[in-house]
């Protein structure tokens, strides 16, 4: 009787210790090894944002998470909050994790190559989202055409300013390789033309605040300008700020891109000449579908490429539109992106 107990007793001892032991598949395997994907898993993917501080970025988090979920995937979303060291350590917990892909909005694009070679290495996929992450050679880098956002910004200056005009150019963050870009396209344009730019400044991560003490700095020491270009609407908001306390802002011509609410609203009001629409759902969209893809193991398809500073990286790029007075309607209202009585505000 009392051997049976013990036989009993360690038998059911033997089963729970087996059943306590993490199964890794057949053959029990390397725990190590990264999850290979399959359709059936629901893929995680870690998302890095740089901030929520500028009003796009909500929506195209929202619309990626979304649609993402709609794809049987999950969506773990860390924001940066603007701190390039904090976004390295997002990447690498997202390593640690073993998601099946990262996506990037980068802070810094020029100080991720290394963290981006170690998820590789791990054999997980990195997609650089809407900034292209410099010498880093991301699986994919999917954004607008930004050179032609820094083109329409330039035409629009051109299409409007007198000949001779004088342009103040206030660009976004240096370390947004997007931003380069754009002032590619801006240059090129400019260059053909008899506009002189008379000055031109950085905005360390996309600091709005810098437009207003750019604006009001030129102001002071004397600088004629007749039109300030601004990487992004959020700028262009403080450099309307500090042209209206001088009286300037219904003559001097400001551009943007975006399409923030605060910008269509100056569109209709007359105190801003243009901005530059990027569908950001459409992005959203289309990348969430792509990187789901990714993370269950396929291979990007398209059929650009864009240099990386060492690697050519596959490039989906999509087409932003310029956004007049002409065309605000149909383009941002019509098209759902802001509603006709935001827009609209503080017009009868
Ligand atoms: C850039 C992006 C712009 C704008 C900016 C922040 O990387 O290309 O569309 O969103 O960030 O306002």
């Amino acid at each position: 009787m009392k051997r049976t107990r013990v036989y009993q007793r360690t038998l059911t001892l033997v089963l729970a210790l087996l059943l306590s032991l993490p199964f890794t598949g057949c053959g029990g395997g390397n725990a190590e090894a990264k999850k290979e994907p399959s359709s059936e898993d629901k893929p995680l993917i870690g998302m890095s944002f740089d901030s929520f501080l500028i009003e796009r970025w909500q929506r195209d988090r929202d619309v990626f998470v979304s649609t993402a979920s709609e794809l049987g995937a999950e969506v773990n979303v860390q924001i940066a909050n603007g701190d390039a060291n904090e976004q390295v350590s997002q990447i690498e917990y997202f390593i640690k994790k073993g998601v099946d892909a990262i996506v990037v909005i980068a802070v810094d694009c020029y100080g991720l190559s290394d963290t981006v070679q170690k998820a590789r290495e791990a054999g997980i996929p990195v997609i650089s989202y809407d900034r292209l992450i410099m010498n880093a050679n991301s699986d994919l880098y999917i954004s607008f055409d930004n050179e032609m956002v820094g083109t329409m910004m330039a035409q629009a200056l051109v299409d409007s300013l007198p000949h001779g005009g004088k342009i103040l150019s206030i660009c976004g963050s240096p370390t947004d390789q997007n931003v380069s870009q754009a002032n590619r396209g801006f240059d090129a344009v400019i260059a053909k033309s008899d506009l002189t730019v008379v000055a031109e400044e950085y905005a360390s991560n996309w600091l709005a605040e810098t437009a207003y003490n750019v604006v009001n700095k030129a102001i002071a020491d004397g600088v004629v300008f007749d039109g300030v270009r601004c990487g992004n609407d959020d700028l262009a908001s403080q450099a309307f700020l500090a042209l209206s306390e001088h009286r300037l802002a219904s003559t001097v011509r400001l551009v943007g891109q975006d399409a923030d609410l605060a910008a269509c609203q100056r569109i209709v009001e007359g105190t801003q000449l243009m901005t530059v629409y990027k569908p950001v759902e459409k992005l959203a969209k289309e990348a969430a579908e792509i990187v789901v893809r990714i993370a269950r193991g396929e291979k990007p398809q398209t059929t650009d490429t864009i240099f990386d500073g060492v690697y050519d990286v596959p490039y989906k790029k999509l087409t932003p539109i310029m956004v007049t007075r002409d065309n605000i309607d149909e383009v941002i209202i019509d098209g759902g992106f802001h509603r006709k009585e935001q827009v609209y505000l503080n017009l009868d």
